[in-house]
This record gives structure tokens, sequence and C-alpha cells, in this order.
């Protein structure tokens, strides 16, 4: 991949993944520059917050599509006006469709507050602790077309307090998404991800030219 990346970020909330992926491309940590914010969600604290650091934002509602494919295909065409060439879901709250998936192959990237597979899906921090796990943590994963299934590209590792509720495990676990998913984003960048199956293989900077 061209080291002037161009990343396209799906929100539909906060926004803080996205707020440490700019910062991150602002900064010159990821060899990249953000080229579009899109929410689903009017309403997105994420929106403003993209705004407010200079980057072009858009909504597309996901109520005013006739179905899923239909939004799906906006996105697409937002995405490729723009010459995006990486997909970033952070905190997006929708499920790909086939269509949106073979448009950027290997190119969508997605951050989960458990230690993937380990709780996937909706609300992973509380249903860690009423697991009883001692540890959970962020997992950054390539996206194929289950819920939080993708080949994993970075984890990291976060222990479970006895006093913790799920809103102060999530805080634990967000400053290592913070860290972990501009990490991730700069290594798939500079093409250094090597995908066997499941497997992703991180190649040295050598191995790779
Ligand atoms: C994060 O915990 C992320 O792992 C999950 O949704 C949350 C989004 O938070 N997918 P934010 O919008 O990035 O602040």
């Amino acid at each position: 991949m061209k080291a002037d990346g161009r990343i396209g970020i799906l929100i539909s909330g906060r926004g803080s993944n996205m707020e440490a992926l700019l910062r991150a491309a602002e900064e010159g940590r990821i060899p990249a520059v953000v080229a579009v914010v899109i929410s689903n969600e009017p309403d997105a604290p994420g929106l403003r917050k993209a705004q407010e650091r200079g980057v072009e934002t858009l909504l597309l509602d996901h109520r005013k599509a006739r179905d899923k494919e239909e939004q799906d295909r906006r996105i697409v065409a937002a995405l490729e006006e723009r010459r995006v060439d990486l997909v970033c879901l952070a905190g997006y709250m929708k499920i790909l469709t086939p269509g949106l998936l073979k448009a950027y192959p290997g190119r969508i990237l997605n951050i989960h507050p458990s230690l993937l597979p380990a709780f996937p899906g909706l609300d992973a921090q509380r249903k860690a602790l009423e697991h009883g796990v001692r540890y959970s943590g962020a997992t950054v994963h390539l996206v194929d077309a289950g819920v939080d299934t993708g080949p994993i590209v970075l984890q990291a590792v976060v222990p479970v307090e006895p006093e913790d509720t799920p809103v102060t495990l999530a805080d634990r676990i967000l400053e290592q998404e913070h860290r972990i998913y501009p990490e991730a984003v700069r290594l798939l960048l500079e093409g250094r991800l090597n995908v066997e199956g499941r497997r992703v293989r991180i190649l040295a900077c050598r191995e790779r030219d």
C-alpha cells in the first residue's frame, strides 16, 4: 500500500478512537491523511470533533436508505470519490454488507474492547466482568463478514480489578485502544501485514522490502 494512504473513518458515536487516529495522522505517526469521517448517526458527537479538527465529515443516515445494501453503496461511493484506500471502523455500530467488504478487501480494520475471540458483539466489557475473567483487553482486527471475527492484527491485555464496573473497565481498555489502533493502521499502510488464513504475520521493515 502507498505510504501516503488515504483513510476513511466510519463512526456512530463518541469518536474517541477516531480522534486517536486523527492525532496520529496529524503527528505523522501514521503515513496517511484522514480523507473523510462518515457517521450514520446525526447526533454522533464524533462528527463535531472531526469538524473541529478540520476534517471533512459526511452524515449518511441509514434511516434514509432503502436497505442495508443501499446504505453501503452510498458509503462506498463516498469513499471512492475521496480515493480512500483504508477504511477504519471506530465505534461504527452497523454490520457491513458484502458490497462494502468487496470494495475494500483486506483494507477494513475494526477495534473491539475485548481479547477476541472472547466477548464479540455489544457490551464486551460487561460480558467480561460477568464471566469473571482476570484479564480483558482490546483487539484490532481485519473485518470479514462475521461480527468481530476477522484476522487479528494487534491485541493489548488489560487486568480486571475486583472493584471494576463496566465503566471503569471500559476506560482502562480504551487507553489501550487508542494506543494500538494507530499502530495497526501504520503496520497495514506500511505493507507489513502478511495475512495467511486467520493468522496475521507482522513483517519487520526489512522483510517487506
Ligand atoms: C470502543 O470501545 C470500540 O472498541 C468499540 O466501540 C467503542 C467506540 O468508542 N468498537 P469511540 O466512539 O471510539 O469513543
